[in-house]
């Protein structure tokens, strides 16, 4: 277990490098460093309304990437959002960006060039959040030592909110995919999924997980029987029905909590409100 546990999937360096790369394709992508603007409305559909309720005074969002969604969270937090990513193209965009906002933004929002595992702090942040930076750590170790540090950066009774990647929940969608016929998800070089069993437990003594959700109904619905319905064609990830799999997630959210969802299991996202104890 220890093996896995420290095993490294890639290299930092090489990380680095493809983001960079990346950056210039992603300056003006409203939906930052991902192809699927569903699963981006359904993060920050999490993110927003977890903003909402807590109207954070301060903000750190950790692999900021092109700093389209922290200038989008910035608008929930009263005072100062700080936006850190290791790339420096990333940065360079996010900046160029923030140069065509209007100057109430242009004030409460900063961008600095870290690799997070280096970051140190002397304020301590309401809320911190994480759009698939921890799953872009090399290996599981490196991932719960970065929720470590994060938690030592939270005011106590601060919120670490992350929208990732479950490895166990991959394992039941694929096994799902399989009983359709189709492959199993292919998973980018730079991505580890999240070890949730794991990490969780280790975790407990330091956060309360207030908030979970794998969207499960959108991913049967857009990996799974959308796929399935067209295959052998590819399926297109902006067609119709997936704007459907978007509505039916959000009702089934809202829907009494009291029944299972049992199609839950089957989503491999890893949407998490943590609160540090
Ligand atoms: C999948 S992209 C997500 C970008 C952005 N959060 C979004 O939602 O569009 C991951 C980002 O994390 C950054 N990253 C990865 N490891 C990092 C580290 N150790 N420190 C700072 N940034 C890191 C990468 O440079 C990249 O921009």
């Amino acid at each position: 277990m220890k093996d896995v546990i420290n095993k490294t999937k890639f290299s930092t360096v090489e990380n680095r490098k493809f983001w960079n790369n990346y950056a210039e394709n992603a300056k003006n992508k409203t939906i930052g460093a991902h192809s699927d603007k569903h699963i981006v409305e359904l993060e920050n559909n999490f993110i927003e309304n977890i903003l909402k309720s807590k109207k954070p005074r301060n903000l750190l969002e950790i692999g900021c990437g092109n700093g389209q969604r922290t200038i989008k969270f910035s608008k929930y937090c009263t005072g100062k959002t700080l936006g850190v990513d290791y790339s420096s193209e990333m940065m360079k965009q996010a900046n160029l960006l923030l140069q065509k906002q209007d100057k109430n933004i242009q004030k409460k929002v900063s961008f600095e060039v870290h690799d997070i595992n280096h970051f140190t702090s002397t304020i301590l942040f309401d809320i911190v959040i994480s759009c698939r930076c921890i799953v872009n750590q090399a290996s599981t170790s490196d991932q719960l030592r970065l929720f470590e540090k994060i938690h030592e950066h939270l005011q106590p009774g601060g919120s670490f909110i992350i929208a990732e990647q479950s490895e166990e929940g991959l394992r039941y969608l694929d096994s799902l995919r399989k009983e359709f016929g189709l492959n199993q998800i292919k998973v980018p070089w730079h991505n580890l999924p999240i070890k949730e069993s794991y990490i969780l437990s280790k975790l407990k003594n330091k956060f309360e997980i207030k908030q979970l959700n794998r969207l499960g109904n959108f991913y049967y619905i857009s990996r799974v029987i959308h796929p399935a319905q067209k295959f052998p064609e590819e399926p297109d990830p902006n067609a119709k029905i997936n704007d459907l799999a978007l509505k039916a997630e959000l009702i089934f959210q809202e829907s009494n909590e009291s029944t299972k969802n049992h199609l839950e299991k089957y989503g491999s996202h890893l949407l998490i409100h943590l609160v540090k104890k």
